[in-house]
């Protein structure tokens, strides 16, 4: 089948193809595009933010994250300057703390060798901490108008129908086929307008399941639309296999004081401030005493007595679903390594995870 200049994966769409994609995706995007805090004004550093903070999270979270971010931070240099603690506890809500830490770390890069200002070239900018593929031509191409490639979730499958590519756009074939489609079809001009086009379409028009193809600026150029293969391009992807799982959060309490620890580099939540929290066995009831005891115990080598009950939490981490008990002890005997014994009011002040956070109000 051969729709007008596009048949399949394997056949690069012809250059009349390309010109009517690149004009009716940005004429649509000049009218469609959703105003976001970062295109009032996008400076590498503000593209950058907003690039790294919606890896894996919905525009409409990131918004108000973005705001506090720049109004606290509003250059590398200022981020350079602040605590680890200060940056996470910005971040603290929207997951994945690692991109926080690295975006830290990159601002430091970027004032140790950069002299405080953003780099322009492709090799200096891809060699900041956390800045893959994607941030690099994301930055290149909206920030200093580069003809340089994105590929995200929404664009992998954006390009994918319009290539009508039925094999998975996650294997090797389905990335190397995708960034070079990416790149064969960038304007010489607009590209950033472009790029932003191609994931606001994604997201706005040619959704996963039932995409709005009736409002769709490039529909008679797609032949996946055509072809009525809308279902099975991209191919369906397996369901990740969710594994339940049950733990215990103790706040220790000693002379008004609540012990708390960072959570180590190679931990889930590294950098982050944590109640002590630990397995304890599935199953219908809550943990005995003994219990939690021991999983204090074993966790921070204090001893507590009077296990109090508070609350129970559900919440997903990656594959995992957790049942997250929630008790209240005292301190009898041991002292702390590596963590610290906060007053209340402290803790405003130390990032903690969602689950943490509303640990911490019950120990107001
Ligand atoms: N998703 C990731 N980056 C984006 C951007 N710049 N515009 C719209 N959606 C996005």
């Amino acid at each position: 089948m051969i729709i007008e200049g596009c048949s399949n994966a394997n056949t690069s769409p012809d250059a009349a193809w390309k010109q009517r994609l690149r004009r009716n995706l940005l004429r649509w995007f000049d009218k469609h595009a959703r105003p976001m805090p970062w295109r009032d004004r996008p400076t590498p550093y503000h593209v950058w933010v907003s690039e790294v903070m919606l890896q894996q999270t919905q525009v409409a979270t990131v918004v108000p994250y973005f705001e506090r971010f720049i109004a606290r931070f509003p250059d590398a240099a200022s981020l350079a300057a602040a605590d680890e603690g200060e940056v996470l506890r910005l971040w603290e809500g929207l997951g994945y703390y690692r991109r926080a830490r690295q975006l830290h770390q990159a601002a430091r890069h970027i004032v140790e060798r950069h002299d405080g200002k953003f780099p322009d070239d492709r090799e200096a900018i891809h060699a900041l901490p956390g800045v893959g593929r994607y941030t690099a031509g994301a930055i290149l191409s909206i920030a200093f108008g580069r003809r340089a490639p994105i590929l995200e979730a929404n664009t992998k499958r954006v390009l994918g129908r319009l290539l009508a590519y039925r094999g998975a756009p996650e294997s090797t074939a389905g990335q190397q086929l995708l960034w070079r489609f990416a790149e064969d079809v960038l304007p010489r001009n607009n590209v950033g307008a472009f790029n932003q086009a191609l994931m606001e379409l994604g997201s706005e028009v040619c959704a996963p399941r039932n995409p709005k193809c009736s409002s769709c600026p490039v529909a008679s150029l797609c032949p996946t639309r055509s072809a009525g293969l809308q279902d099975q391009i991209p191919p369906p992807k397996r369901k990740p296999a969710y594994e339940s799982v049950t733990e215990a959060a103790v706040i220790i309490r000693r002379r008004g004081r609540l012990y708390l620890r960072q959570r180590g580099d190679d931990e889930r939540w590294a950098g982050l401030w944590d109640f002590p929290r630990f397995s304890v066995p599935s199953g219908n009831g809550r943990p005995s005493h003994a219990a939690l005891v021991h999983g204090v115990s074993e966790t921070t080598g204090l001893t507590v007595n009077a296990t109090q009950y508070i609350t129970t939490l559900k919440h997903g981490v990656t594959r995992f679903r957790i049942t997250l008990h929630c008790y209240e002890a005292k301190h009898v005997a041991g002292r702390v390594r590596d963590a610290r014994w906060l007053r209340p009011s402290e803790l405003e002040n130390y990032p903690l995870s969602v689950t943490g956070r509303k640990i911490s109000r019950f120990a107001l």
